[in-house]
C-alpha cells in the first residue's frame, strides 16, 4: 500500500533529502503536499513540477500569489495557516519547517491525528506542553527524524514493552562540531564561515551553527526528554534529565545510545547522513529497502568518545537548566537562540555572544504558564523581545555557568 506524505519545509536540506528518499522507493510513498516559506520560489516550483503534488503551500502570501500563477495546475494555499494545513493531507507529514515557524505543523499533523515525521525539534522544545497534549490525539504519532533521536527510538525498540522499561540511561552523541578541542579564550575571534564548516553534518545554516555552540545538543537533550521522559507505559520510559547524557564522538557513527539497567548499552550505527533517519519515520514501524548510509566495516577504522567543554561551549548547560526548569523556560531558550543565531549570521554579533544572550534572556524569564498555543506564542514573542533588548545594550558579556 502507498504511504502519502507531505513535506513541510520541502526546500530545505531535510525536505530535499526527503524527496531523494521518496525517490528511491516510489512505488512505496506518494508526495501529495509540498510546502515552504516561499524565500526560494524557483525551488519550489521546479519541485511541484517533479512530483506532482495536490497541494502546495506558500507561507508568505505575495509569494503564494506568485507560486499560483506558475502552477495552476496545483492548489495552493498562502499564509502560515496554509502552510499547517499540510499536516492533516497525508498519512505522514516530514515537518522540515526550521525554528519556531514549525509550531503550527507539528500541532496540526498531531490534531489531524497522523503520524509526524519530526525534524522541527523547536516546535517540540518551545511548544513542549501544547505538543504533548496533541500528541494524545487518536491516531496521532511522533517519529523523530533527528538522527540521535531516531537512533534511541531504534535502540529503545529491543526493551520489553509489556514490562518495566530498565532504561538506565539515554547517551546522545555529539559530533562535537568545528570548534571542538578549541579553548574559550580562542573562541573569541572565530567567524561566520569558521562556524559554518562543519566537519561531518551538511545541514541549513541554523542547526549548523547551533551545532558549533553545541545549543544543538543542548536543545536535543530537551527534545529527548519531550520524547522519551513520559513515565514507562505512557508512550516514555520514565527517565529525568539527569538520565540523559552528552557524549562528544567525532566521526558520527554512532548517532546515539541506550543503556539499560544490566549494564547494556544499544546504540545505532550507520555512516553519517539524514536520509537514514528520515526514511525510519516515514517506513516506521516497517523499515526502508534502500540502504543509506550502510558502514563498511573494514574501512571503519575507530570510534572515540570524549566528554564535551562546558567552559568552552556554555550552551549545552543552558539547554540542561531551560529543560530542568521546564514550563516554557525552553520557548525562552529556544526564542533567545534562534534571535541570537540570526544576528551572529548577519554579523551584527560574535560567536562567543550566542551564549551571553541566551543566559541573559532565560535570566529576564517570567513565570507564565503554558496552557494553549497563544502562551507559547507570547512567550516566544517576549523572548525574542528580551533577546533584542540584551543585544541593543550590548549586555552580552555574563558568562554562563552549569
Ligand atoms: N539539515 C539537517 O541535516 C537536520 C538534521 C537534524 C535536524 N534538523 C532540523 O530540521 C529542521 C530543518 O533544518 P534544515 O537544515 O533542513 O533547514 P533549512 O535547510 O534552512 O530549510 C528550512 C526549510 O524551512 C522553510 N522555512 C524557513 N522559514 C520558514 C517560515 N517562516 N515558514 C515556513 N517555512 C519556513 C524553508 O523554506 P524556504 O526555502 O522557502 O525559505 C526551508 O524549506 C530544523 O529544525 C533542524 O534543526 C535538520
Amino acid at each position: 500500500m502507498t504511504t502519502t506524505v507531505s513535506l513541510a519545509g520541502s526546500t530545505g536540506s531535510i525536505g530535499t533529502q526527503s524527496l531523494e528518499v521518496i525517490a528511491a522507493e516510489p512505488d512505496r510513498f506518494e508526495v501529495v503536499a509540498l510546502g515552504a516559506s516561499g524565500r526560494n520560489l524557483d525551488q519550489l516550483v521546479a519541485q511541484a513540477e517533479a512530483v506532482r503534488p495536490r497541494v502546495v503551500a506558500v507561507a508568505d502570501e505575495a509569494a503564494a500569489a506568485e507560486v499560483a500563477d506558475r502552477l495552476p495546475q496545483v492548489e495552493v494555499r498562502a499564509g502560515t495557516a496554509g502552510l499547517a494545513s499540510l499536516g492533516a493531507e497525508a498519512d505522514v507529514c516530514v515537518n522540515g519547517v526550521v525554528g519556531f515557524a514549525g509550531l503550527e505543523v507539528t500541532l496540526a499533523t498531531l490534531l489531524a491525528g497522523k503520524r509526524l515525521a519530526l525534524a522541527n525539534k523547536e516546535s517540540l522544545i518551545a511548544g513542549g506542553p501544547v505538543v504533548q497534549r496533541a500528541r494524545r490525539t487518536p491516531g496521532a504519532e511522533l517519529v523523530p527524524v533527528d538522527s540521535e533521536h531516531g537512533a534511541i527510538h531504534q535502540c529503545l525498540r529491543s526493551r520489553d514493552e509489556s514490562g518495566p522499561a530498565r532504561v538506565h540511561r539515554l547517551v546522545l552523541t555529539a559530533s562535537g562540531g568545528p570548534f571542538r578541542g578549541r579553548s574559550k579564550d580562542d573562541l573569541a575571534s572565530v567567524g561566520i564561515d569558521d562556524a559554518l564548516a562543519h566537519p561531518t553534518w551538511s545541514m541549513g545554516p541554523k542547526i549548523t551553527i547551533d551545532s558549533s555552540t553545541l545549543m544543538n545538543k543542548g536543545l536535543e537533550v530537551i527534545e529527548a526528554h519531550e520524547l522519551f521522559g513520559a513515565p514507562a507505559g505512557d508512550a516514555g520510559v520514565g527517565i529525568g534529565y539527569d538520565q540523559i547524557e552528552v557524549v562528544v564522538h567525532p566521526q558520527s557513527i554512532v548517532h546515539s545510545m541506550v543503556s539499560y539497567t544490566d549494564g547494556s548499552t544499544i546504540a545505532q550505527l550507520s555512516n553519517p547522513t539524514m536520509k537514514l533517519p528520515i526514511g525510519y519515520a516515514l517506513a516506521w514501524p516497517d523499515r526502508l529497502g534502500t540502504a543509506f548510509g550502510a558502514i563498511d566495516w573494514t574501512e571503519l577504522a575507530r570510534l572515540d568518545f570524549e566528554a564535551p567543554d562546558l567552559d568552552a561551549f556554555p550552551c549545552l548547560a543552558l539547554a540542561y537548566q531551560a529543560g530542568r526548569a521546564g514550563g516554557l523556560a525552553p520557548a525562552w531558550l529556544n526564542a533567545a537562540n534562534e534571535e541570537a543565531v540570526a544576528a551572529f549570521l548577519d554579523g551584527a554579533i560574535r560567536w562567543v555572544d550566542i551564549a551571553a544572550i541566551c543566559a541573559a534572556v532565560l535570566d529576564r524569564r517570567d513565570d507564565a504558564v503554558a496552557t494553549t498555543f497563544d502562551d507559547v506564542v507570547e512567550a516566544d514573542r517576549r523572548a525574542r523581545a528580551a533577546a533584542r533588548s540584551v543585544m541593543a545594550d550590548q549586555h552580552v558579556t555574563r558568562t554562563p555557568t552549569a
